[in-house]
């Protein structure tokens, strides 16, 4: 602890300083603390990762800063100080907890994706789990903006409908991630969502999160040739190691364009539900189970 002030009324003020090197090269979070009857009234959270060199305050000067203005308007009134500072409700729509999650990532509704996802989901409910796809574009979401805000309180600075993402996320068994190649990658609402679990990453670095969750990607690609892929792998990947999820699997479908074409590959839905089903038996942190190139004939 770096200082410590105690008011009257019994009101505690501190100031801590802690490492979190463990999470990032160098990083340190400050913490401005206002204790009443041995609860947590009010915090202010900030960490090095927040600053920039040319910036004229760094994490530990805002600190003691703000430290010393919440000591002048506690000494002058806590009530005032106290109210001044109750949560604010968040906003965004409740997405329910479900074993399986399917993030369905193309905007495209009714296209390939949307019919794989459909397919995921029912296989998930057909070996008697509860399912649930989501689709990130027609959810409110703003893009990281990197910030390094949420290895503060494990929160994003953002209120929208990534909370009940990370909830969703934070709660399932199975995520299943159904993405088109958008210029090589994933389609950008899709991308918003894997940038801004960075808050969830946050909480699982901080105070830890669930063990054994699998994931499988199920991509489609207009062009032929499994190398269309690559990069949507390496984001997947990526995504899912970042979270602790175990990769269980893979299907892939090259040569769709058309909002229906993944229809006409044979035995693609058998794939799909036998992917869902192969990573719902896995055992937890076991990878790879069911990868499968899933590509047409003569690719
Ligand atoms: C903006 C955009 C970018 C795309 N970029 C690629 C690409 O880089 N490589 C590729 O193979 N297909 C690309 N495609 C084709 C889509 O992957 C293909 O149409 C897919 O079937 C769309 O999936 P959906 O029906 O689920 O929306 C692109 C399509 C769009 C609309």
């Amino acid at each position: 602890m770096l200082r410590r002030t105690d008011i009257e009324g019994g009101y505690l003020l501190t100031l801590e300083r802690e490492d979190l090197s463990r999470i990032y090269p160098g990083m340190v979070r400050y913490t401005v603390r206002v204790r009443f009857d041995g609860k947590t009234r009010a915090a202010f959270r900030t960490n090095t990762y927040e600053y920039t060199p040319g910036m004229p305050l760094d994490a530990g000067e805002s600190a003691r800063e703000t430290f010393e203005e919440w000591a002048r308007e506690l000494a002058a009134d806590p009530g005032v100080f106290i109210g001044a500072r109750q949560p604010v409700p968040r906003v965004g729509s409740a997405i329910p907890v479900t074993d399986v999650l399917v993030i369905q990532g193309s905007p495209r509704a009714g296209g390939n994706c949307s019919i794989m996802a459909d397919l995921a989901a029912s296989a998930a409910r057909e070996a008697g789990r509860t399912a649930q796809v989501i689709f990130p574009d027609d959810l409110y979401l703003r893009p990281c903006i990197g910030c390094y805000w949420c290895y503060n309180f494990a929160q994003c600075t953002f209120d929208d409908d990534m909370e009940g993402v990370i909830a969703a996320i934070r709660g399932a068994r199975l995520i299943v991630v159904c993405t088109p190649v958008y210029t090589d990658t994933v389609p950008a609402a899709l991308k918003m969502v894997i940038d801004r679990c960075q808050a969830y990453h946050a909480e699982r670095a901080l105070f830890g999160g669930p063990e054994g969750q699998t994931g499988l990607l199920l991509a489609v690609a207009g062009r032929t040739g499994e190398e269309n892929f690559g990069c949507v792998r390496t984001v997947m990947r990526d995504f899912f190691r970042n979270l602790g999820i175990g990769p269980c699997g893979e299907v892939l479908a090259g040569g769709m364009d058309r909002a229906r074409d993944v229809r006409t590959v044979p035995g693609i839905e058998n794939r799909v539900r036998a992917a869902v089903t192969a990573c719902l038996k896995s055992d937890a942190g076991e990878t790879a189970i069911a990868t499968s190139s899933g590509l047409p004939p003569g690719e």
